[in-house]
This record gives C-alpha cells, structure tokens and sequence, in this order.
C-alpha cells in the first residue's frame, strides 16, 4: 500500500483517539459548564442517600402516572380526550430537563393549573427532603447532557 495511505490512516486513528480522549474527559473529570458563553460550576455529584428515598417516594407517588420506569403515558405529545396532556416522561426522553430546579420544585409542590392539568400538587403529601430526593432520583436516571444542560439552566443566572 501506499505509505501516504498508511500515513492517512494513522492521522484517522490519532483523531478518533483525542476525540475520545477528550470526551472522556468532559464526561469524568467534573468541569465546569460552559453554554452560551456563561459557564457554570462542575455539576456536584447526586447523594445516593437521597436518591434512594426519592426512588421509594416516586414509586409511591408518582409512578402511576409517570411509569414504573420514569417513561410515561403512552402518545404523551397528544392531549387526551379531556382536553389535559398525558403524563411525560421523567427520563430524558421528556423534557423535566429543559426546565431549572426552582421550576421543577415548583411543579411538584404546586402542581399545575387544574383547568389544563393533571400534575397533582405534592406539598401536602411528601416532605420537602422527598420532593428533593425525587428530583435527584429523576436526575440520576438522565445522560450526562441532559444533567449538564438542565445545571446550567440552574446555575446561569448567578454566573452571568
Ligand atoms: C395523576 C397523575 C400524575 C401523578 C400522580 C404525578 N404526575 Fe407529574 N404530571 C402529570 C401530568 C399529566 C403532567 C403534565 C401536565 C402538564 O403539562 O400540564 C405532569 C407533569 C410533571 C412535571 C413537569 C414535566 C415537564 O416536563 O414539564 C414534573 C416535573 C412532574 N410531573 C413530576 C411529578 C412527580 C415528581 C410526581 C410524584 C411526586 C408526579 N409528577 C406525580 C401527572 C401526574
């Protein structure tokens, strides 16, 4: 073969090598979060303490509308026959993580608005350490971006 070929291929291999190199990195060293220009501190490590009371807490409160395994209603996109959306999915597949903490904390203490939804509202029925463990047990189910993307959204406004 061609000694260019073999010099082409090797450049190809390094490539692929850094590229992992790198995200590896980004996945496991903890920096801090850059998007849009504003960066954010290294995302902090959930306490599986509180995750696993958050895991009994849905299971017990959560996971009939929003699945046994975070995943909810089937044809969430559609909005039922009673004119209310299904349940979304808690995983990453749904979209809890376009959304900061203080709003996700608001949603389930609150609820939603009765008229169009069918989000009940938790603050009477769990303590505020298991609507906290909830939430980090529904983080700990989502990707690396999605976990980095909704911290930001957490964190900017303090950092820009
Ligand atoms: C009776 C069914 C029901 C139960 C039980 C329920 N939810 Fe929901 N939840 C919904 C529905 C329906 C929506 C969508 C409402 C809407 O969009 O107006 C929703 C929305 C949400 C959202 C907002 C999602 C988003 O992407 O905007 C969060 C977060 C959430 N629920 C968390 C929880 C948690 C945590 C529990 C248990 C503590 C819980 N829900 C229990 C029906 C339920």
């Amino acid at each position: 073969m061609n000694p260019k070929r073999y010099l082409l291929i090797a450049l190809i291999f390094l490539a692929i090598i850094m590229i992992g190199f790198s995200t590896l990195r980004n996945k496991f060293s903890g920096n801090p979060v850059t998007i849009s220009g504003i960066t954010v501190p290294p995302i902090p490590a959930l306490d599986p303490a509180q995750i696993e009371v958050g895991k009994s807490a849905y299971a017990q409160n959560c996971a009939s509308c929003h699945g046994a395994n975070l995943e909810g209603q089937p044809n969430w996109k559609q909005t039922g026959l009673d004119g209310k959306l299904p349940a979304p999915p808690q995983d990453s597949s749904g979209h809890s993580w376009h959304h900061a903490d203080d709003v996700l904390l608001s949603i389930i203490s609150n609820g939603g608005d009765p008229s169009y939804s069918a989000m009940p509202a938790f603050r009477e029925i769990l303590t505020e350490a298991e609507i906290i463990g909830v939430l980090d047990y529904i983080k700990s189910s989502w990707g690396q971006d999605e976990r980095e993307y909704q911290w930001w959204l957490s964190m900017r406004d303090q950092y820009q």
